[in-house]
């Protein structure tokens, strides 16, 4: 979180994290060159032109995998977190390398005509009820145009203007766009000779996306039936036994489901209960899988953070969530399923805690 508009809030983390990023790219294309001349020696070879157009190509699209498989492997395993936490870097950095592909291959293949590039690279080519000779770098310019649009308005600040809704739907188009690559590759390979390789990489590759997004949601959908919570009247309302104080790990939260699938995240810290939605305000990241640092809510994605008490965010931060009424019996620990409005105030509910039970620390 950051207090005041500034470009990017560099901190240790991220430089290791861009820094790691393009020794990568920087390796991979380097690899890619080299085993590319000695797989194409000499006359009539590949040019050093085509070499490189197909190393940033991959590479574009290899990081694009990347950023589509970081989210579910998440789920799967928190040790994939702080690759989900400058993922946005990554989302920039395949925008970068597949910007300098389709450059080079336009430049490459349309600036030796009579005609501009650009309008060589859109119009020459009409072949668009063939699938052998369909005319592919459209798709790749298309895939391109959304790409930019994810990298240029992937700073918070426009995830604040545009608000979380609208962003999230904006930067789910980048399945689209992955959909138009997986096209642009192997219609492209089809013009090719050696064009087996390409077909089974990409088929991999689309492989592993789907199946890792499925297992992720079949996961997900598992988890919410198990903790569907009962519904029972308390006081003559609708409230829902929650289960006992003693499932909920300290300074940690339940997640449960409600009517409609509304999850909502039910926190013990220090003696007492509080519950919130489990969505956060910023890329709506599953606040239920977040600890306790210094005395708040802390997302697991990038570290947004709410009070407990009435799910604003610390001064001078401005973000609030809804919370949700909460009552110990006995023990079992119930929940209004109605939620109140964003930043709304809730006295926590107290239970007996062990004497030996620890206090809440802070860490980073
Ligand atoms: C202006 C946009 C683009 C144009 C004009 C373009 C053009 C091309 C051309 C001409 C090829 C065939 C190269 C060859 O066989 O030597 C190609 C292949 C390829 N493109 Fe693109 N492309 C564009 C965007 C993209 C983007 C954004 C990505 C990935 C994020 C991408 C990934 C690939 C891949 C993986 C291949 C197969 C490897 C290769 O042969 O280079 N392209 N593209
Ligand atoms: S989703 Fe980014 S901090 Fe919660």
């Amino acid at each position: 979180m950051s207090v005041q508009y500034s470009a990017v809030k560099w901190n240790r983390n991220k430089r290791i994290y861009d820094f790691t990023l393009m020794a990568g790219i920087l390796l991979y294309l380097g690899l890619f060159f080299l085993v590319g001349k000695l797989a194409w020696p000499g006359s009539p070879g590949i040019s050093d032109e085509a070499l490189l157009i197909r190393a940033l190509g991959t590479c574009a699209f290899l990081l694009l995998h990347l950023v589509l498989c970081i989210g579910p492997l998440a789920r799967f395993d928190s040790r994939f977190l702080p690759l989900l936490y400058n993922r946005r870097h990554l989302g920039v950095a395949t925008f970068l390398v597949g910007l300098f592909h389709g450059v080079l291959a336009t430049g490459y293949y349309h600036a030796f005509g009579r005609l501009n590039p650009l309008v060589s690279l859109l119009s020459t080519n009409t072949h668009f009820n063939s699938l052998t000779a369909f005319p592919f770098e459209i798709l790749g310019v298309l895939a391109l145009l959304i790409l930019f649009l994810l990298a240029a308005t992937s700073h918070d600040f426009w995830q604040k203007n545009l608000s979380p809704s609208v962003w999230k739907g904006l930067h789910m188009l980048v399945y689209p766009a992955y959909g138009l690559l997986v096209l642009h590759v192997t219609l492209g390979a089809l013009h090719a000779e050696d064009n087996w390789l390409y077909a089974v990489l990409v088929g991999l590759g689309l492989t592993t996306v789907v199946s890792l997004h499925l297992a992720a949601g079949w996961r997900e959908r598992l988890r919410d039936r198990r903790q569907v919570a009962p519904e029972v009247a308390f006081d003559g309302e609708h409230w829902f036994d929650i289960g006992s104080v003693d499932e909920i790990p300290n300074n940690r939260a339940k997640v449960v489901c409600l009517d409609g699938c509304e999850r909502v995240a039910v926190f013990r810290y220090g003696g007492r209960i509080s519950a919130v939605t489990n969505v956060c305000a910023h890329q709506r990241g599953p606040l239920g899988e977040g600890k306790f640092v210094d005395g708040c809510i802390t997302c697991p994605w990038h570290g947004w953070q709410y009070l407990p008490e009435n799910g604003q965010s610390p001064p001078p931060f401005q973000e609030r969530i809804a919370t949700f009424r909460i009552r110990v019996k006995n023990r079992r620990v119930f929940l209004d399923p109605r939620p109140l409005p964003p930043g709304t105030p809730v006295q926590p509910a107290c239970i007996e805690e062990p004497a030996h039970e620890p206090v809440i620390t802070s860490s980073t």
